[in-house]
């Protein structure tokens, strides 16, 4: 076993750069033990200067699709469930990458350790995710990188790459509260499918994630209040910047208000107007 790097940001860069999936969680693993072991003994790794690439290396396989390529498959069918463990796999995968990329690209801006804290203990859980889910895919036969995935996967870090409150308003707290909000629908869908394996994998996901957008809306609004920002306005003009779309109702209010976004984050942004009378979207 190779010896890990000497800096925090050195072992981001080090699991960007790993391709193979299971290699790049082990490593990601690995530097969370090793980082959560020097804050315990009260030595800290140094956090370092990142150097992150623009991309994540990634194995060759998948192929990696424009998602209007992608094969279309029936959600209740065997085929279209496993495609779904693959689509599961792929954004794991991304979020691995996504809560180190986020460690290493912006230490040039001073935060407090518990940010590290944070996102190294969410990139470990981003790692047994992944794992978690391609176990299930190798216990039904599959495997990930045996279907096509998603190529646009990185944009939303790529378009934030210079603005630390544009990637914490996207990427935790738009992206990974949506995920809040169709993991409940996947569960039912393997549950009735009699997939125990699948079921619990996803369980473990939803029960995790929350804290992952918590720790979004968390230093979002320690950065707004450093500057002095009204939070629900920068989230609102950084959403619009830097998100291609509206945000899609249902949304899991239960989950997002655990996580600490309320309603008159999101419905502004939404393309329906919300039970309370939130306005409408009214951005082209
Ligand atoms: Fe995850
Ligand atoms: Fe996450």
């Amino acid at each position: 076993m190779t010896d890990l790097p000497a800096t925090l940001a050195a072992c981001a860069d080090a699991v960007l750069t790993t391709a193979d999936g299971r290699a790049k969680t082990a490593l990601s693993k690995r530097c969370a033990e090793a980082w959560f072991a020097g804050r315990d003994a009260g030595t800290p790794m140094p956090i370092g200067t990142g150097n992150p690439p623009d991309n994540p290396a990634r194995p060759e396989k998948p192929e990696l699709l424009n998602p209007r390529d992608m094969p279309r498959r029936r959600p209740g069918s065997a085929a279209g469930r496993l495609a779904l463990l693959h689509a599961v796999a792929h954004i794991e995968l991304n979020a691995v990458d996504l809560h180190w990329d986020i460690i290493a690209r912006f230490t040039a801006t001073k935060m407090p350790m518990g940010f590290y804290d944070d996102w190294v203990k969410a990139a470990a859980e981003e790692s047994k995710h992944f794992n978690l889910v391609c176990d299930v895919l190798e216990s039904l036969g599959s495997h990930y990188g045996a279907l096509p995935a998603h190529a646009f996967m990185w944009r939303a870090a790529a378009d934030t790459r210079d603005d630390l409150l544009g990637r914490l308003a996207v990427v935790p707290m738009v992206l990974e509260a949506r995920g809040l909000d169709v993991t409940p629908s996947m569960i039912a869908l393997f549950q009735k499918a009699d997939l125990p394996g699948a079921v619990s994998a996803l369980e473990t996901i939803y029960a995790e994630e929350v804290s992952h957008v918590a720790y979004g809306s968390k230093w979002f609004h320690f950065l707004c209040g450093r500057g002095d920002i009204d939070p629900k306005e920068a989230f609102h003009d950084l959403v619009r910047r830097y998100f291609h779309g509206a945000l899609k109702p249902p949304f899991n209010e239960e989950k997002r208000a655990e996580a600490g976004i309320p309603p008159d984050f999101y419905w502004p942004l939404a393309d329906e107007v919300s039970p309370a009378g939130h306005s409408r979207n009214t951005k082209p």
